[in-house]
């Protein structure tokens, strides 16, 4: 079946209503567009999980601050379509804000404790946006497996709490992070980096790939690990945070590493805020790890 893209909601719960009854599994890549690898990895995964795959671009008004990028938020939508139609997406959903916003729209997930630290101090309301537009989202394509990106962690937590929380049938998995060769992380935000910034940028992952590496060879002190990331973070303007976390539960650790763990990072390189982060596991099961894990 060619590509279906569509732009209204009665579009796509008729297109998606045609493939449930024929039985098909649905995976849905919710995305804000610009699309690049790490958006591609998640596709492949859904298509090689699920019959049908939907991925949705929409840059989201409510996640943005008034002071954030929202208008300069980059965007390419005929580069979008064509990367999603090789990599055999069958309904590509595009909807204008007013879709999803229409006049009088006035009710938020509020996602709770979970939102406050890392990301969610440094940008106030976000992940109400976030949680917002992906219960809508939800609601809207009723997937059976929503892919989500571990660059991103606070925001698999998020959701995860909020489809426990909400009674939402879908199982979320997360997908690593995929790098560009030299270790940055690929976000859509990459692009407004000059090229000094983008080489000021590569401390991050040196600093992460330090911690790691300390990691794996048995050093299991928060503040030692720590350091040994910060040790590398100068060619940055500010870091925002950089702060060993559970896994599961966002929640700041102390003393020693003994459960699933990520050593997260937010800096801002000229005017681009960037985030990263690594998994540290006692179990080095990878990311995989995450999927397993009770947001409780
Ligand atoms: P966006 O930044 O476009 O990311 C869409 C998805 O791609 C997210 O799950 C994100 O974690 C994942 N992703 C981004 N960069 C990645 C990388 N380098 N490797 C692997 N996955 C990566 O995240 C959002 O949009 C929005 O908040 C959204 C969930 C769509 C709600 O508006």
């Amino acid at each position: 079946m060619p590509m279906r893209t569509v732009r209204t909601i009665s579009e796509i719960r008729m297109a998606l209503k045609t493939l449930r009854e024929g039985g098909h599994r649905i995976g849905f890549v919710p995305t804000m567009g610009f699309l690049h690898e790490g958006h591609a990895s998640l596709i492949k995964q859904s298509t090689a999980r699920c019959n049908s795959t939907v991925v949705s671009v929409f840059v989201n008004p409510t996640q943005f601050g008034p002071s954030e990028d929202l208008s300069r938020y980059p965007r390419d939508l005929d580069r979008d379509q064509n990367l999603c139609l090789k990599l055999g997406v069958d309904v590509l959903f595009l909807p204008e804000a007013s879709e999803l916003y229409p006049t009088g729209f006035s009710t938020f997930v509020e996602p709770g404790p979970l939102s406050e630290n890392l990301c969610g101090k440094f940008r106030p309301g976000h992940f109400r946006g976030v949680a917002t537009v992906v219960a809508k989202l939800f609601n809207i394509v009723q997937p059976d497996l929503a892919f989500f990106g571990q660059k991103d962690l606070q925001q698999i937590a998020v959701i995860r709490r909020m489809i426990k929380d909400l009674n939402m049938p879908v199982d979320i998995i997360a997908v690593p992070t995929v790098r560009e060769a030299d270790g940055l992380a690929m976000s859509s935000r990459n692009s407004y980096l000059s090229p000094e910034d983008r080489q000021r940028a590569l401390c991050l992952h040196r600093g992460l790939t330090a911690a790691s590496e300390a990691f794996q060879g048995g050093e299991r002190r928060v503040s030692r690990l720590a350091e040994i990331a910060r040790n590398h973070f100068e060619g940055v303007d500010e870091i925002q945070y950089s702060q060993l976390v559970d896994a599961g539960t966002m929640e700041p650790l102390a003393g020693e590493v003994t459960r699933a763990a990520a050593l997260c990072v937010a800096a801002v390189v000229g005017k681009t805020r960037l985030i990263d982060n690594v998994l540290l596991s006692p179990t080095d099961e990878g990311v995989q790890f995450i999927n397993h894990l009770d947001p409780s």
